[in-house]
């Protein structure tokens, strides 16, 4: 099978085919419109691939994910963080020489410019983190402007994993009030965070293991997951040659919608929602179930996924290990099985095949360990941020890379003639509502 052939207004066109590493069959439409004049119409790219890619694999049929060929699981329970960043970034994965010095420039380039820090002080209070993230990572490109040389390229790489992190942190400190507190050398990359996050200066602050290893499984299960919503922006966005810090902030905007990674705080806002409504998860089934209600089950349903997730598989074990061993009776963590239950044998559900995604169980996790439900995106980021910067490292080497333009099918007015305001008729229609404070 290499070529496909299109019948259109009754000529015979042929397009080549192309076949991926894993059989993935895609017919090249690159001169689709050079040669037949017509466009291929595809709203949400469901069925259109943007790139030919060598970072991650998913089949969402088979509930398979692998970062460069390496399952899921595997990567889960053996690499750490760090190691993932190196593997999708470089790869390949890292002997121990490699991981140490990539580790050493991670926390060496973690403070962030005291000019960027006093950025901070200007948002308001209950400014949301995710805003604030995707602000501070677009002025790095005030502090390190750098060129397309690879030497800076890779510098600003490794500058944008180390300070995301003490951002990160910061934003939540500002949220809260919190004096900040700085990034330590003597730390690993989780325990980092852990300590810029919770630690006080009135008190000593003991970093838990438990914590230390949920964030590390956290982190690696969101590294990568192809050509999503967030990272299809950051590769529209570096498509323009624009600066990786600004590309990245853009993909942080991207995630930050419920339907992508804003859906793990909104799956705790709803599990909170039928704990305060006495836990009756069959109405919130049926809410959803209802075409007329807008209520959708959060944390359930996927784009590619078909069959499960894999990493919601990983995330439900994980979450009744970590409660176990913080110690914490969570009433949320048993509607959410609840609801699972119910929705995984109701006919809408099964027929659709919607099944839980990461975000169902990565909340119930993220509350366990305290991080606060403002913050969840902010660490889906954290996690996502290799995988954007290695999807942008792939684009802006491809010698072929051409910028991000699609074309649309037009269905306004056709042409007509502009009308004086003052020989303009009132007409019956919708009116936008401006509300006056
Ligand atoms: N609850 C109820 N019905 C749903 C849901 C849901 N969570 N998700 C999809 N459906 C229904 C939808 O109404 C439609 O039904 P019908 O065919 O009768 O019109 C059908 O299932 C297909 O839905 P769709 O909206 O066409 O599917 P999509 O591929 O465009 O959207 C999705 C995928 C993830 C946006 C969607 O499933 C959803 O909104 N889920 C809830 C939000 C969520 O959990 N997002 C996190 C995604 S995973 C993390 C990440 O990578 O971002």
């Amino acid at each position: 099978m290499d070529t496909a052939k299109l019948l259109l207004n009754g000529e015979e066109y042929e397009f080549p085919v192309v076949v991926g590493t894993e059989d993935e069959v895609a017919v090249d439409c690159t001169k689709l419109r050079g040669t037949t004049g017509a466009i291929s119409l595809d709203p949400g790219y469901g069925n259109t691939g943007s790139c030919a890619s060598t970072i991650t694999f998913i089949d969402g049929e088979k509930g398979i994910l692998r970062y460069r060929g390496y399952p899921i699981e595997q990567v889960a329970e053996q690499a750490s963080f760090e190691e993932v960043c190196y593997l999708l970034i470089y790869g390949h994965l890292p002997t121990q020489a490699e991981l140490d010095e990539f580790r050493a420039l991670v926390t060496h380039h973690s403070l962030i410019h005291e000019s960027l820090r006093h950025f901070f002080e200007g948002f308001p209070p209950n400014a949301h983190p995710m805003m604030v993230l995707s602000a501070m990572v677009a002025s790095l490109s005030a502090f390190y402007t750098g060129t397309a040389e690879e030497e800076d390229v890779n510098l600003n790489i490794i500058r944008l994993l180390a300070k995301a992190k003490t951002i990160a942190a910061l934003s939540y400190k500002k949220s809260v009030g919190q004096p900040f507190i700085y990034p330590r050398n003597d730390l690993s990359y989780t325990q980092d965070f852990l300590h810029m996050m919770f630690a006080v200066p009135t008190e000593p602050y003991e970093i838990s293991p438990v914590l230390d290893r949920a964030l590390n499984l956290l982190l690696v299960l969101h590294a990568d997951h192809e050509q999503n919503c967030s990272t299809s922006t950051v590769r529209m966005v570096g498509s323009s040659q624009a600066n990786l810090f600004s590309a990245i902030s853009a993909g942080i905007s991207a995630l930050w919608g419920p339907l992508h990674g804003g859906a793990n705080q909104k799956v705790i806002e709803m599990l909170r929602m039928i704990q305060a409504d006495g836990g009756d998860f069959g109405k919130y089934v049926n809410m959803a179930k209802d075409k007329d209600d807008p209520f959708r089950l959060m944390g359930f349903g996927h784009r590619v996924y078909k069959n499960f997730d894999p990493r919601a598989t990983i995330l439900k074990e994980a979450a009744d290990a970590v409660l176990e061993e913080l110690g914490t009776d969570d009433p949320q963590l048993e509607i959410a099985k609840n609801l699972e239950q119910v929705a995984l044998e109701d006919p809408f559900f099964v027929d659709r095949k919607l099944y839980p995604n990461v975000d169902f169980y990565s909340g119930i996790i993220y509350r366990a360990m305290g991080i606060p439900t403002n913050m969840f995106t902010v660490m889906f980021a954290l996690g996502r941020l290799p995988g954007w910067i290695s999807q942008w490292k792939e684009l802006t080497e491809d010698p072929h890379m051409r910028i991000s333009r699609p074309r649309q099918v037009y269905t306004g007015a056709k042409e007509r003639p502009f009308v004086p305001i003052e020989q303009r008729k009132e007409e019956a229609r919708e009116k936008p509502e401006f509300v006056t404070v």
